[in-house]
C-alpha cells in the first residue's frame, strides 16, 4: 500500500510517501520560517498562501523523485487538526481532491498523532505500553500509550505550551522565530549559577505544567540587568535549565504512577539536546529508564509523520467520507 502524506497545520509544507514494502521512500518540507521571521511569528493568512504555492508542486517532486505516477497512489493522508483553520484547509483540499480524482480513499490525520508515530519510523522503535512526552509548539502533554489509537491523557500545560514558552522568551531576548533552537544555542555559553529560575506546579501533585509564569521570570532578570555582559546567554540558560527539569520531574512522576521503564519524547522541542540528555539520564530504582524519540528531522513538522500515521489507519479501515473536514482544535484521545 502507497500512502502520500501531507502537513500544512502551520509553517512547513511537508509531503512525503510511505509504502509497506519500501517505508518511507520520499519526504520533502518547505519551511515558511523566513516567510514570518519579519513578523516575529506565524502570520495565518501568510501561511495558507504560502501552503497553496507549495503543496502540489511538493506532491509532484516526490511522485518525479520516486518515479512514480499519481495513479500508484493507494490512499491519501492529511493533517485535519489541530492547527491554523486557512492552513489546514490546503492540505485537506489538496489530499481530498487527489482522493476524488483517483477513486482512493483520503484519511485526516491528528497532528499531534502524527507527532507520536513519527518515533516508530526510527531504527530503533518502543515496544508498547509507554509514556510519551509530546512538546510542540501548541501543545505540552504527557500521555500513556497502550498501542496504536490507545492514548490516555495524564497531563498537559494550564497555560503556554513548551515550544510557546521558548518562542516567546526568545523574543523578549531579541532572537528570531522560532526561538527554540536560539535560546539553546545561546544557553550553551550561559552561566547556570547566575539566575534560578522556579520549576513550575512541581510542588503540587499531578501532572500538569505551567510555564507562562517563567515569561515574567525571564523579563524580570532582563530588567534588572539588561547592560550587564552574557545577560542574553545567562537567562537563556536559566530558561532552558528551568524547562527541561520540570519537564524532566514530571515524566519521572508519570513513568512511575504508571509503573513503566520506557520514555518516548516527540514533538518540535524533543529535537532540544539538553532535554535529549536529561531524560536519557533519568532512573528507577538505579535503573536506566529506556528514551525514545525520532530523528531530528522528524520531531518537528514534516510530512513523513503524516505519511506513516495514515497508512496506519488506512490499514484499518477504508475511509470513504468525501466531505472536507478540519478542525482547529481537536483532542488526540
Ligand atoms: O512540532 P513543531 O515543529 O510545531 C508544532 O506542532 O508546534 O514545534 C515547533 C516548536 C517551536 O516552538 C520551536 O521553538 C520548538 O518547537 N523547538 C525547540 C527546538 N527546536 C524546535 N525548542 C527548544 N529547543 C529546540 N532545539
Ligand atoms: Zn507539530
Amino acid at each position: 500500500m502507497l500512502v502520500l502524506g501531507i502537513e500544512t497545520s502551520c509553517d512547513e509544507t511537508g509531503v512525503a510517501l510511505y509504502d509497506t514494502e519500501r517505508g518511507l521512500i520520499a519526504d520533502k518540507l518547505h519551511t515558511q520560517i523566513g516567510l514570518h521571521q519579519p513578523f516575529g511569528g506565524v502570520v495565518p493568512e501568510l501561511s495558507s498562501r504560502d501552503h497553496v504555492r507549495r503543496c502540489i508542486q511538493l506532491v509532484d517532486a516526490v511522485l518525479h523523485e520516486s518515479n512514480l505516477s499519481k495513479c500508484a497512489l493507494d490512499g491519501v493522508a492529511y493533517t485535519k487538526g489541530p492547527g491554523l483553520i486557512g492552513a489546514l484547509m490546503v492540505g485537506a483540499s489538496v489530499a481530498k481532491s487527489l482522493s476524488y480524482g483517483l477513486g482512493i480513499p483520503a484519511v485526516g490525520v491528528h497532528h499531534m498523532e502524527g507527532h507520536l508515530m513519527a518515533v516508530m519510523i526510527a531504527e530503533s522503535k518502543p515496544e508498547y505500553p509507554f509514556i510519551a512526552l509530546l512538546v510542540s509548539g501548541g501543545h505540552t502533554q504527557l500521555f500513556r500509550v497502550d498501542g496504536f489509537g490507545k492514548y490516555k491523557l495524564l497531563g498537559e500545560s494550564v497555560d503556554d505550551a513548551a515550544g510557546e514558552a521558548f518562542d516567546k522568551a526568545a523574543k523578549l531576548l531579541g532572537l528570531p522565530y522560532p526561538g527554540g533552537p536560539q535560546i539553546a544555542k545561546l544557553a550553551l555559553q550561559g552561566n547556570p549559577e547566575r539566575f534560578s529560575f522556579p520549576r513550575p506546579m512541581i510542588n503540587r501533585p499531578g501532572l500538569d505544567f505551567s510555564f507562562s509564569g517563567l515569561k515574567t521570570h525571564a523579563v524580570n532578570a532582563y530588567q534588572n540587568s539588561k547592560n550587564e555582559p552574557s545577560i542574553n546567554e545567562d537567562i537563556a540558560r536559566a530558561f532552558e535549565d528551568a524547562v527541561v527539569d520540570t519537564l524532566s520531574i514530571k515524566c519521572l512522576r508519570a513513568l512511575k504512577q504508571e509503573n513503566l521503564r520506557k520514555l518516548v519524547m516527540v514533538g518540535g522541542v524533543s529535537a532540544n539536546q539538553k532535554l535529549r540528555q536529561t531524560l536519557t539520564s533519568l532512573h528507577i530504582d538505579d535503573l536506566p529508564v529506556e528514551v525514545y524519540y525520532p530523528p531530528a528531522k522528524f520531531c518537528t513538522d514534516n510530512g513523513a509523520m503524516i505519511a506513516y500515521t495514515g497508512w496506519l489507519h488506512l490499514q484499518r479501515k477504508l475511509v470513504k467520507n468525501l466531505a472536507i473536514e478540519v478542525k482547529p482544535r481537536l483532542p488526540m484521545e
